[in-house]
């Protein structure tokens, strides 16, 4: 038997204001679009904006249903998006915001599951790493250098060939 260690580091920022412009500016976008989320269940509203290799900017929200497992988060919206406006370019970073309609909104959340599973096939689909910035409408901003290392021992294409 041998032990493996899987390290992860990410950058934890006080707040918004000690962010590159480039990512505030992100941020404050992905705040906005929570406004965009179709939360009547969860009263969870998120928003993710992502700055693509080209420039474009490409948004998603949260789109829930009264069937609840139907429902999609902000993350899935964004890429189906992106996939389909922008198939070839590569995502640089995406910035996720929320707004809680029923308690703070003041720590960064990360993505779920299903989501990070999402994100690790579309950086393996477009061989370049997503760098994720994570804060709420306040409070400190996590930043993830690649979405991927969210997500140690998972299952890929690679796995079923
Ligand atoms: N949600 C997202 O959109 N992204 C996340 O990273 C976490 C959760 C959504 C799913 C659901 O509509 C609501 O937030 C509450 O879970």
């Amino acid at each position: 038997m041998n032990k493996q260690e899987y390290q992860f580091e990410f950058e934890v920022y006080d707040s918004i204001t000690d962010l590159s412009k480039e990512d505030a500016w992100l941020l404050i976008e992905a705040r906005k679009v929570t406004q965009h989320a179709y939360a009547p269940y969860s009263h969870f509203q998120v928003g993710a904006v992502a700055r693509l290799d080209n420039g474009e900017i490409v948004s998603g929200s949260n789109q829930e249903n009264a069937s609840f497992p139907v429902g999609l988060c902000s993350e899935r919206v964004l890429l189906a998006s992106a996939a389909s406006l922008f198939p070839k370019v590569p995502l640089k970073t995406i910035a996720i915001s929320y707004h809680n309609d029923n308690g703070e909104s003041n720590h960064p959340i990360s993505p779920c599951g299903m989501c990070r599973q999402s994100l690790l096939e579309y950086e393996m689909r477009l061989k370049h790493p997503i760098r994720l910035v994570l804060g709420g409408m306040e409070g400190k901003v996590y930043i993830i250098g690649r979405a991927s290392m969210l997500l140690p021992l998972s299952f890929t294409a690679d796995d079923l060939s």
